[in-house]
């Protein structure tokens, strides 16, 4: 059977201010167009969509901040036909520590779960404009890793860039293709400075990395303990002293706080999957062609709005003239903007964000320095 896994610990920080430590926004309704969901919501459902009569779904592992609990349950709650457990971290040690807590939970087993399933895991903070091709491309991931009995096969979705983005993974593929449209990956280079991005947009061979992963539970716990035997082992002293919460709808599962602690934190990218390619773990590609965008900044959430004839995106009370390319978010009263181009404008309660467009992605500089003042 197949266990969805969805990461949703981050903290979101370039999307300041309306993305908060105590709100991030993988829980933001973002992506535009008529959807209600927040993106959280959105990648639960997308993934859940693969299911068909080769592939099972079992419950979906939500690994995520204890601090985000409530808002991780108040959104599950919105969607009844989801089954979910909760693995809940004390602290965030990024994402490698977090995926192995899914794949314990897979391979020791709950009351819903399988031996070592395959699991699908994908960010929160992401959106993709067709579900259909998502879902195709996914299939060929789960299809790809079922086939191989030796089980040492990670299956990743590729995207074609369109510009030399310093905070994506980058895939170089091989020539040919296989039965289910997959690439070898002859290797992975976790967000590259800018020139070295420049030359694989040029070279032509290079994908960025989707950030969504395939592989059997059992493969991430070898490959983890092969490159990574720190992280395995204290992620998993950790796990033995878990407690069990199964008294609601939701099951929680909680490692132990101060043991969790001690965990190096590390990315999937870096952990693992950068050191693939030429060891005996084998990476393979699927190319992905689903208007997929990853929400990392508010350029982003701007490309991926619903644009007005002025090149607007606006949500909540607002009133333009003469304005052209802006994002404008109001929150809690009226904005309003005269004679702007290329702006991004964000009004929250306590915090208002102006800043260029081009620029957004350094508002995360902003929340360092509201960090060093607290
Ligand atoms: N549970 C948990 N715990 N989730 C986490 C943690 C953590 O400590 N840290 C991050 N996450 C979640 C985030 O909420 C997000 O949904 C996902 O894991 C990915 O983390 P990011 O921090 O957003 O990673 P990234 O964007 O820098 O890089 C990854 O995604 C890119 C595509 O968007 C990599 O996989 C890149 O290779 C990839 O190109
Ligand atoms: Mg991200």
């Amino acid at each position: 059977s197949v266990t969805p896994v969805i990461l949703c610990g981050g903290s979101g920080t370039r999307l300041w201010p309306l993305s908060r430590s105590g709100f991030p926004k993988q829980f933001l309704v973002l992506s535009g167009g008529d959807s209600k969901l927040s993106l959280f919501q959105e990648a639960i459902e997308r993934i859940n969509a693969i299911a068909n009569q080769d592939i099972d779904l079992g419950p979906t592992f939500i690994v995520t901040n204890e601090e985000h609990r409530f808002l991780a349950l108040d959104q599950l709650r919105e969607l009844p036909s989801i089954k979910a457990t909760l693995l809940l971290e004390p602290i965030g040690r990024n994402t490698a520590p977090a995926l192995t807590l899914a794949a314990f939970q897979a391979r020791d087993g709950g009351p819903n779960t399988e031996l070592d399933p395959i699991l699908v895991i994908t960010p929160a903070d992401q959106t993709v404009q067709k579900t259909a091709a998502f879902v195709k491309a996914l299939q060929d991931c789960v299809a790809i890793v079922d086939a191989d009995q030796s089980k040492k096969t990670i299956a990743i979705l590729g995207i074609t860039p369109t510009a030399p983005e310093t905070g994506y993974g980058y895939i170089q593929r091989s020539k040919e293709q296989g039965a289910h449209h997959e690439y070898t990956v002859a290797k992975f280079v976790e967000k590259p400075d800018s020139k070295t991005a420049q030359a694989y947009l040029v070279d032509g061979s290079y994908l960025w990395n989707s950030g969504m992963f395939v592989l059997r539970a059992s493969t991430w716990i070898a490959a983890l303990k092969e490159f990574r035997a720190d992280i395995f082992g204290a992620t998993e002293t950790a796990w033995q002293g878990k407690t069990i919460d199964q008294s609601g709808d939701v099951g929680f599962v909680r490692p132990d706080k101060e043991l969790f602690k001690t965990i190096p934190s590390e990315s999937i990218d870096y952990a693992v999957i950068e050191k693939c390619p030429g060891s005996s773990f084998v990476v393979k590609m699927v190319e992905l062609d689903a208007g997929w965008s990853d929400l990392g900044a508010w350029d982003a959430v701007w490309q991926v709005g619903s644009q007005d004839s002025n090149g607007n995106v606006t949500s909540g009370d607002t009133l333009l003239s003469n304005t052209k390319n802006s994002l404008v978010h109001a929150s809690t009263r009226l904005v309003s903007t005269v004679g702007i181009d290329n702006l991004v404008i964000i009004e929250t309660a306590d915090a208002v964000l102006v800043a260029d467009r081009a620029n957004s992605q350094d508002v995360k500089q902003i929340v360092s320095q509201l960090e060093a003042q607290k």
